[in-house]
């Protein structure tokens, strides 16, 4: 597949999402079962009951494999960057952290999503958000211009991981912090799932493997690269997962297949300075 072919697959996967509601990526502790609601699946990834209670209705929609927001350790004042904001749900839990004198900038590809971001910001009246259109591997964002860069499960999707990382590097200020939540792969997929359209939208065969990841996060710059947290997927938790069942649908694959998947993923929160 081609990037641009990548691309569009993946921002018709999330238009879909934004209009339809559905999960996607998660560690196993995120996805058992598709009778969770989305608050249930985000307090297993980390976050509290008063992150939930503080985010706007309808910016969760339980896309995340971790809690990026959690790590950041952000002050009031400070300029936030989420790559893939999607719904805005990190946006707005860093919006209260930062406060009025600070700021947070979302970037996503996908119109539909921040449609939905926009409007939830509009609804509560949140003035300290913005939501700009662009690709992470181009950033609509100034040189030397951030203090954080966050991120959910978002740069598995890319198809140019190296790219996203320098542009990061760019527009982070000098002492700045990458904080982001992600998929890795453990070991190699089987070939069944390489090959998948929905296997790669839903967060899975775009991975790269663990120690790739922190080697290319290391080569655009960044120091101190280093894994706070690692959740490992299980198969049962896979299996009920909606996104997991249009992978199954697309690679005609058997359970017995997908145990293959079983110990080949997991979700990362790693961390970096500028
Ligand atoms: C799994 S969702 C995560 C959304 C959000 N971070 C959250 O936790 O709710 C992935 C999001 O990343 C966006 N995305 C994927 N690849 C992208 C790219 N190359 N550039 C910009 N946005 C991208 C999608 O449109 C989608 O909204």
């Amino acid at each position: 597949m081609t990037k641009e072919k990548i691309r569009k697959n993946v921002r018709e996967g999330y238009a879909k999402v934004a209009l339809q509601q559905r999960s996607c990526c998660g560690p196993s502790s995120s996805c058992c079962g598709s009778a969770e609601t989305v608050d249930t699946i985000a307090q297993k990834v980390g976050y509290s009951d008063e992150d939930l209670a503080a985010s706007p209705e309808g910016a969760n929609l339980g896309l995340g494999c971790g809690n990026p927001v959690a790590i950041a350790s952000l002050a009031p004042g400070e300029t936030v960057l989420d790559l893939g904001a999607g719904p805005g749900f990190d946006c707005f839990l860093a919006a209260r952290r930062v406060g009025e004198t600070g700021k947070v900038i979302g970037v996503d590809m996908t119109p539909e999503m921040l449609t939905r971001a926009r409007e939830t910001a509009l609804k509560g009246n949140i003035r300290n958000v913005e939501f700009r259109l662009g690709e992470i591997e181009h950033l609509p964002v100034a040189d030397n211009s951030v203090d954080v860069i966050l991120s959910n499960c978002v740069i598995n999707l890319s198809p140019d991981k190296p790219q996203v990382f320098h542009e990061a590097f760019r527009v982070l200020k000098h002492g700045g912090r990458l904080m982001i939540s992600d998929t890795v792969l453990l070991k190699p997929l089987p070939e069944f799932l390489q090959q998948s359209v929905a296997a790669y939208v839903g967060c899975v065969s775009g991975a790269m493997r663990k120690q790739e990841y922190i080697d290319t996060v290391e080569a655009a710059g960044f120091k101190d690269v280093h894994i706070v947290k690692e959740t490992p997927f299980f198969l049962d938790c896979i299996l009920n997962d909606p996104m997991a069942q249009a992978i199954i649908g697309d690679t005609r694959s058997s359970d017995e297949m997908l145990k293959e998947i079983e110990g080949s993923l997991a979700s990362i929160q790693i961390t970096g300075i500028k």
